[in-house]
């Protein structure tokens, strides 16, 4: 720590985007830090839109609203800064590397943007059908549970929450609940989302709740210890027990408990699950599948021996088979159509097929228009993600669904319901859901 202290030994640089999220989770990491009295900061702002982006009415809007969280990045952060331009292309390989750190460090001009000006979108896209889309997240005779996963900040919580409005607008009885303990549902649904299930105003058919992973696992231990002690346990095997639920598996256990305890609930023809970034949310759904090497067997094994596998089975016996069952159960993996969070959501994929679950929807989040490919920047950059889509689609092989970049973040009923129709189309239902709106006033 001692070290860490010295700005002459240790510097720490934070990477953030000029957006809301980016913001909040940096001063999160630095209000950390400080705490250790480690002050010794700097920030690279990336993905500046550069002057020549801002041609395109679509970049020249995100540009705008860049600029407003720069600011707010120089009175929040009284740090040296740098700022990182948005390329026309990925930065991959020693080569780019040395040509980015040129660009970045010694000023010289982005030249690549002239090579690219002659180049001309391929109209080639790899577009699933809508059918093929919906059929993965409508209910079919019984309940869908759908999943969204992936990398952090690609866009689980907004495709959770258009999914979940465009099919309340279907008719269905819908419950949009997520685990992210940083969650912003409330932000993006324009409407506080509380630690009870409640209606979502102004959207009939819709439900939403939080599952606050820390107030989850106080209850979870308090009902574990107290069955123990009900039985009659002496108070050194609950200490022993105590200490074996003081670890992290016990949140992720307990959240997952209160999926379940939702899950269980009659009447849901729909629920839509926006999970915490990868490696959290593949612990929490491998858990229950993995139970018998779990710690809570353990502590049911202190109390009644192979009673506590009864249990277990008899708990998650049911919801593991519905998320293994592809007709009940929907994994969908969000990305952005570039290298790394498909390497991520791949590898993610691959880890669940060892449980036996398996994507079956694909999300390309951020997909620039068509119609906005209008100058030599945004055409590299749609050229860069056509290849991309393609690659997802080759490698995943299951219906992918898009969102477009959008100019602004995504907030509000009205704009998710948009955003629904883009990524879904009209639905079976859709007229059915409208008329029923409209009989409720
Ligand atoms: N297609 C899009 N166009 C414009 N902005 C978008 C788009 N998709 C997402 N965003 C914005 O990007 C940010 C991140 O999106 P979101 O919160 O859905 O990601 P997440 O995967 O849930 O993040 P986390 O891992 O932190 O939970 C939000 O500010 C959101 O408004
Ligand atoms: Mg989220």
């Amino acid at each position: 720590l001692s070290a860490m202290r010295q700005p002459e030994q240790t510097s720490f640089l934070f990477v953030l985007h000029p957006e809301a999220i980016s913001i909040k989770e940096t001063r999160r990491a630095i209000d950390e830090l400080i705490k250790l009295d480690i002050e010794n900061f700097s920030l690279i702002i990336n993905g500046i839109i550069p002057p020549e982006g801002r041609r395109n009415p679509l970049f020249a809007a995100r540009a705008e609203m860049q600029a407003r969280y720069l600011v707010q990045i120089e009175f929040n952060f009284p740090y040296p800064k740098q700022r990182m331009t948005l390329l026309a292309d990925e930065i991959q390989g020693v080569r780019k590397l040395r040509q980015v750190g040129k660009i970045f460090f010694d000023g010289e001009p982005d030249s690549r943007l002239e090579e690219v000006a002659s180049v001309r979108a391929q109209s080639e896209m790899h577009v699933s059908s809508l059918d093929l889309v919906r059929a993965r997240i409508q209910p079919n005779g019984h309940r869908r549970t759908v999943f969204f996963a992936g990398k952090g900040g690609v866009g689980k919580t907004v495709a959770s929450c258009i999914t979940a409005v465009w099919l309340a607008q279907q008719g269905y009885r819908t419950l949009l609940l997520t685990t992210d303990p940083a969650a912003h549902l409330g932000d993006v649904l324009d409407s506080p989302v509380g630690d009870e299930v409640a209606p979502v105003s102004g959207q009939p058919h819709l439900w939403a709740v939080k599952i606050d992973p820390k107030a989850a696992a106080e209850t979870y231990k308090a009902r574990i210890l107290d069955d123990a002690r009900q039985r009659g346990r002496p108070e050194t095997a609950i200490q022993v027990m105590e200490e074996e639920l003081d670890s992290p598996c016990t949140e992720e256990m307990a959240a997952f408990d209160k999926f379940i305890e939702y899950a269980s609930q009659e009447g849901w023809e729909a629920i839509v699950f926006d999970t915490a970034p990868t490696g959290h949310t593949l612990r929490l759904l491998e858990l229950p599948v993995d139970w018998s090497k779990q710690i809570d067997v353990k502590v049911f094994a202190s109390v009644e021996g192979t009673a506590a596998d009864d249990v277990a089975k008899q708990r998650f016996g049911k919801v593991i088979e519905m998320m293994s069952d592809p007709e009940q159960s929907t994994f969908a993996f969000v990305m952005y159509p570039e290298a790394t969070p498909i390497l991520e959501a791949w590898r993610a994929a691959r880890e669940l097929g060892t449980v036996g679950i398996h994507p079956g929807l694909v999300v390309a989040n951020m997909v620039i228009p068509a119609e906005q490919v209008t100058t030599p920047f945004v055409q590299s950059r749609r050229l860069m993600q056509e290849k991309y889509l393609k690659e997802i689609a080759e490698r995943f092989s299951v219906p992918l669904a898009q969102i477009p970049l959008l100019p602004q973040e995504i907030k509000g009923l009205k704009m998710l319901a948009e955003l629904g129709e883009l990524m879904y189309g009209n639905g079976d239902r859709a007229y059915a859901g409208k008329a029923l709106e409209a009989s409720h006033g």
